[in-house]
């Protein structure tokens, strides 16, 4: 769906990705690894943000909606506003607003301004934005990161039960593993630097079975920490 070919990426003296060859298919793909590796550099390069890069990324003319870290809601707009704002005027669509937001259980909030929402609240807005958006795939660059364990976990169902339901393909990029475990297909695994290699895990078990206390879950962890902490560092 996604076909990187031979990238390579720096700033200045410093390569970020290099010579790296991937493919990310349909469905949730995660892009984990720890800060500094390369993840938001790469995302922004699949969205078009940045062209200045070396080698090929096709993207088969696939639409693309993104949600970033922070939420980016205008405050002076409701949010019912700050949805259609971003929308192609043809593409408005009141019926389809009302059926994501009732999906992320944000549909009372509609006529709210952004100061009268909690922080969870507002992240939920962020994310309704990005599929209400008329897109093939759904970016998001650690959409969770400020929530709490407890909130981080009520929102991933509420987005798995939509990313089944629409069909839709995201791609998502974090360094939490258990975000990782609970919303992924196939999880690509950054450790070195610069990104040359990668690991690659994928998840045939269904998301509603996914339990974070069950042997399963714990052995994908367990396979993970393995990758990152062996030694064979660049
Ligand atoms: N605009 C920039 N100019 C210079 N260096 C940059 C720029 N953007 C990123 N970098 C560098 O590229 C490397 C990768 O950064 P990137 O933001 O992609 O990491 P990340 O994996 O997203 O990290 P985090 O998990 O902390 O968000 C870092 O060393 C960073 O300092
Ligand atoms: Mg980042």
């Amino acid at each position: 769906m996604i076909r990187i070919s031979n990238l390579t990426k720096s700033f200045g003296a410093h390569t970020v990705l290099k010579s790296l060859n991937l493919h990310i298919g349909f469905g949730t793909t995660v892009l984990l690894g720890p800060s500094g590796s390369g993840k938001t550099t790469l995302l922004r390069l699949i969205a078009g943000l940045d062209k200045n890069y070396q080698g090929e990324i096709d993207s088969e003319k696939m639409r693309m909606s993104i949600v970033f870290q922070e939420d980016r809601l205008l405050p002076w707009k409701t949010l019912r506003h700050n949805i259609e704002f971003i929308l192609p005027r043809d593409k408005v669509n009141q019926e389809r607003i009302n059926h994501i937001t009732e999906s992320l259980k944000i549909q009372a909030l509609l006529d709210s301004k952004p100061f009268k929402l909690s922080g969870g609240q507002k992240r939920r807005c962020a994310i309704a934005r990005g599929f209400i958006y008329p897109s093939d795939i759904v970016l998001m660059d650690e959409p969770f990161s400020s929530l709490d364990l407890y909130l981080k976990l009520k929102i991933i169902a509420d987005i798995n039960i939509l990313l089944e339901k629409e069909k839709r393909n995201l791609l998502l990029v974090t360094h939490d593993i258990t975000e990782a475990l609970l919303l992924a297909d196939e999880i690509i695994i950054f450790k070195q630097t610069p990104v040359t290699e990668f690991q690659t895990l994928k998840l045939d078990l269904p998301k509603n079975e996914r339990m974070l206390q069950s042997s399963v879950f714990t052995e994908w962890e367990r396979r993970i920490y393995e990758y990152l902490l062996s030694d064979k560092e660049s």
